[in-house]
């Protein structure tokens, strides 16, 4: 059983606490804030991407469960900079200009990003600004993560078994998240410029 009473809190979701892995500083394990017994509705995407042996390097690795002193918990890979601090999340990135890569960097960070999701079919329950991690691998370059939010929340999954229902669902879900980082971040004028030119 794994201690995590003075593990180190990365950070917070509606539904999970997020720590470092106090036996394993390259990993995360996640608890749910209040009590609950049924395994993640993720947990089945990311045993079919193992199988599939997908590329992981624009998504966190599941690498099972642990129990611990605040129950069930699961353990992902933690996102790190090069320099060794935890990535940011592109929402905390995306606040200020200042933190924001420039439009160009963005713009193509975020196009291998979507070109990784088609590539690999990965299937997203929704994209958001918190769930994705800007992982900097130099003062000045990085990449997008995935860390929360796989899976799929249609009535018929279609989108799990057909290539071409997968990249339908992807398109929706990218149009859902442009307007989702205008409606949060259109305050930056970077994120205006890239936004847009991703949209046209
Ligand atoms: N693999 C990871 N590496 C580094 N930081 C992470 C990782 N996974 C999560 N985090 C941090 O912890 C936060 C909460 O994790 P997560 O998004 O999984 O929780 P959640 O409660 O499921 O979120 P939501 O509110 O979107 O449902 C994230 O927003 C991010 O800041
Ligand atoms: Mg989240």
């Amino acid at each position: 059983m794994i201690d995590l009473r003075d593990a180190r809190l990365v950070g917070k979701g509606s539904s999970r606490f997020c720590y470092v892995h106090p036996e394993d500083d390259s990993k995360c394990i996640k608890v749910y804030t209040r009590s609950r017994s049924a395994a993640p509705r993720e947990l089945k995407y990311y045993r079919l991407y193992e199988r599939r042996r997908i590329s992981w390097e624009m998504m966190a690795r599941n690498y099972g469960t642990v129990q611990t002193s605040e129950g069930k918990g699961w353990v992902f890979g933690l996102v790190r900079d090069f320099d060794g601090g935890i990535s940011k999340t592109l929402g905390h990135c995306l606040q200020t200009e200042e933190t924001t890569p420039d439009a160009e960097a963005l713009l193509r960070v975020m196009e291998v990003f979507r070109d990784y999701l088609v590539r690999e079919r990965i299937i997203v329950w929704e994209l958001k600004a918190d769930n994705l991690l800007y992982q900097r691998s130099s003062q000045d370059a990085g990449k997008i993560v995935l860390v929360d939010g796989v899976g799929n929340n249609e009535f018929l999954p279609i989108a799990n078994y057909s290539n071409i229902f997968a990249k339908r669902t992807l398109s929706r879900k990218w149009r859902k998240f442009l307007h989702h980082l205008w409606r949060g971040y259109s305050h930056n004028p970077v994120v205006r410029e890239v936004v847009t030119r991703l949209d046209s």
